[in-house]
């Protein structure tokens, strides 16, 4: 070890959980520490277009009860009902208190009275009840207003910084983190809380609406800490990401508030699909939308379908970032439908967490995708995302006052040097091409086997080397996972298994890793 910090929380991610948990615990009197391997707004929350799903009680006919059966709905059986009413009650107030962070909302135009919020509608939303702002770069809007807020509050964030284990004492309680900074020289920050706020891991996929960020670290981090994690099947595919060829990487998403405010999907014969597959047709949950688009293409042969805006006003000015995106391809949406795809998008699943963002193991908290908290359960409702990554960033600092987590053993055990590591690449095409939608039991062996033939010991010294471990963990994990679970549901859908069999109601698949946790 060549440094060391201390701190009260160690916060690890810089998106919108991570900073709304590092300024409160600022608040609070903590002294905070945020590590973040890459820029401070490198993460996924700025590339989050539609909105904050919440209900302010200004929308006629709206209310939270409506939102929290949205939620289970979509959710496919496997939601945790009181997670659900916890975080979507407490919604409200989280929104107001990122507004009076700096975050501005898009207003109503409406001269006569105080500025009333725009909202817009997703897939599987009873009502017009996302907000948003700049028309489709809400997540942009919130990350610059916190990241605005951190600097005002001089709060410390090591950027360039990347975590490779959560450190516990011999008690088993969590006490630091091992850090490799900016140059590769490692170092242990000690705190007696560490919160996981790194987001989810949609760098499995060659083609995902993720930044490189996304590499599930913080699950990684957790299952070697000893703690479970829960729900990894669940991968949420976005149903329209900007389809411009074989392309690999991040790709542009093009938000679900597109069909909410009339655009409709149609296949390359013209001939529009969602009304025969779900009654609320192009407007169905996500994972009902990916899986037909998915099944579309594969009956006309088509490397895509597309989303018909022409018949929406005011396109450019209401969906700016989508507009960019379709220009740099040669696009208008005014006049030419959009060719899109569906690509991996959202973690439903990962450490297993309350709604306090408390986990198995003491001193360790999640937040934000990284976590299962339970809202989600099997697919995830559109814009509830950056509404749970608000409401436990705030709920999980007063679990960490609340827990004192204070005074330890001072010997942190060091963690195991080599850890299993695969090639990047391989994984990638093995979990693109065995574990997207539609999977079954023969690819999800093969990918299996795959990946373990490409995987050996070594021990992280870089950014690179700690994020291929995490994705190969990651792998393994949901491969076994969704391997285990002989059904269909929300967005793990098997072709061998194409039915919903509720026999597995309500079980969530627990993974832990043989021998972590001692
Ligand atoms: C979108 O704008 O369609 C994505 C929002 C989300 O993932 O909830």
């Amino acid at each position: 070890m060549t440094w060391q910090a201390e701190a009260d929380l160690v916060v690890v991610g810089s998106g919108v959980a991570g900073l709304t948990a590092a300024l409160d615990g600022v608040s609070a009197g903590l002294r905070v520490v945020v590590v973040t391997k890459d820029d401070v707004d490198a993460g996924s929350t700025r590339w989050a277009q539609g909105g904050v799903a919440v209900v302010l009680g200004d929308v006629a006919g709206d209310s939270v009860d409506a939102h929290v059966a949205d939620t289970l709905a979509a959710g496919g059986g496997l939601n945790d009902a009181a997670a659900v009413a916890a975080i979507v009650g407490a919604g409200p107030g989280a929104v107001r208190r990122l507004r009076e962070r700096g975050a501005l909302f898009d207003a109503v135009p409406d001269a006569t009275r105080p500025a009333r919020l725009d909202r817009t509608r997703e897939g599987g939303h009873s009502a017009f009840r996302v907000v948003h702002a700049g028309g489709d770069a809400t997540g942009a809007e919130i990350e610059r207003a916190l990241v605005a807020a951190a600097r005002k509050r001089e709060l410390t964030v090591l950027t360039g910084h990347v975590a490779t284990d959560v450190l516990r004492d011999r008690t088993g309680r969590a006490g630091g983190l091992a850090v490799l900074d900016g140059v590769g020289r490692p170092g242990v920050l000690r705190a007696p809380a560490v919160l996981l706020a790194t987001g989810g891991y949609g760098q499995l996929y060659a083609s995902t609406t993720n930044p490189e960020t996304a590499t599930g670290d913080g699950v990684a981090l957790a299952l070697r800490a000893g703690a479970a994690a829960a729900d990894l099947e669940f991968v949420q595919f976005h149903p329209t990401v900007l389809f411009s060829g074989p392309a690999v990487g991040r790709r542009p998403l093009v938000t679900e508030a597109v069909r909410g405010e009339g655009a409709i999907l149609r296949d390359r014969a013209g001939q529009a699909f969602m009304a025969d597959v779900h009654p609320l047709a192009d407007l169905a949950p996500r994972d009902v939308v990916a899986a037909a688009i998915t099944r579309r293409m594969a009956e006309t042969g088509a490397d895509c379908v597309f989303l018909d805006a022409t018949g929406l006003d005011g396109f450019a000015g209401r969906f700016p970032t989508v507009s960019a995106s379709c220009r740099e391809i040669g696009i208008d949406p005014a006049r030419d439908p959009i060719p899109v795809t569906p690509a991996a998008h959202y973690a439903c699943g990962g450490v297993v967490a309350d709604v306090d963002g408390r986990t198995g193991v003491p001193g360790l908290y999640a937040a934000g995708e990284v976590a299962r908290t339970g809202l989600h359960g099997a697919n995830r409702l559109a814009s509830n995302s950056l509404l749970e990554g608000l409401v436990v960033g705030e709920r999980v600092v007063r679990a960490v006052v609340a827990d004192r987590n204070g005074v330890r053993d001072a010997d942190l055990v060091p963690p195991s040097p080599a850890v299993p590591v695969a090639d990047r690449a391989v994984v990638q095409r093995a979990m693109s091409t065995c574990a997207a939608i539609g999977r079954d039991g023969a690819g999800l062996a093969a990918a299996s086997d795959a990946v373990e033939a490409a995987t050996v010991l070594a021990a992280p010294v870089d950014r690179s080397g700690v994020e291929d471990a995490a994705l190969t963990l990651l792998a393994q994990a949901v491969l076994a996972a969704a391997g285990t679970r002989r059904e269909s549901r929300g967005s793990h859908v098997r072709t061998d298994f194409p039915e919903r069999d509720d026999r597995w109601q309500a079980e969530s698949l627990r993974i832990v890793l043989d021998g972590a946790g001692r």
